[in-house]
């Protein structure tokens, strides 16, 4: 018999290569009632270990920003394009994260959250469906239909970027703070 997440995530899923090298699927966490869902690119080493998002070097960067913009994850969702670790952490490939889709469909469908933010360009892209510059389009808003949702999606840095670009931390506080007053709303 298959493991499935209270959420309806497959946690002994075998649908592409990724599953050959995890450890484990790491499911999103947080409030299953979240009215904001946070979207990543995918668990890294710390993340495959633990069985949780954003656990490792992102997460702290993460909930620093979190904290500066007066939230905290247990009142969010917060998951990723892929549940599997990429090997050596790479990039998650298109096809991996169509076939990783119904992981996030099946999230969406029972934590109905009314806003999404994508960290990063890797996220955005997903979400959007099409090639998204952050460049360009940190602080957009964009509305998507996904899992039977009218969906805002709200794109900004992957607190990893952060490390890089130091400055980008204060947009990714900003943004937070706008995705969140959007669902509150
Ligand atoms: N980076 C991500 O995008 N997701 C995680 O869960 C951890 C690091």
């Amino acid at each position: 018999m298959t493991r499935t997440s209270p959420q309806g995530v497959d946690l002994d899923c075998q649908r592409c290569p990724l599953a050959r090298s995890r450890l484990q699927v790491v499911p999103g966490s947080g409030d299953p009632q979240a009215r904001l869902m946070l979207v990543g690119e995918a668990p890294g080493a710390s993340e495959d270990q633990g069985g949780e998002p954003f656990i490792g070097r992102a997460g702290s960067i993460l909930d620093g920003a979190l904290d500066e913009a007066g939230m905290s994850r247990e009142r969010l969702w917060i998951a990723n394009t892929v549940r599997c670790r990429p090997p050596e952490n790479r990039t998650p490939r298109p096809a991996e994260i169509a076939n990783c889709s119904f992981q996030l469909d099946a999230e969406l469908g029972t934590v109905a959250p009314r806003v999404m933010i994508a960290l990063g360009a890797t996220a955005a892209s997903a979400l959007l469906g099409r090639p998204v510059s952050l460049k360009d389009e940190a602080g957009s808003v964009h509305r998507i239909r996904r899992a039977e949702l009218d969906l805002r999606c709200v794109v900004t840095y992957h607190p990893a970027g952060i490390i890089y670009r130091p400055s980008a931390r204060t947009n990714l506080v900003e943004d937070l703070t706008l995705a969140w007053e959007l669902s509150q709303g």
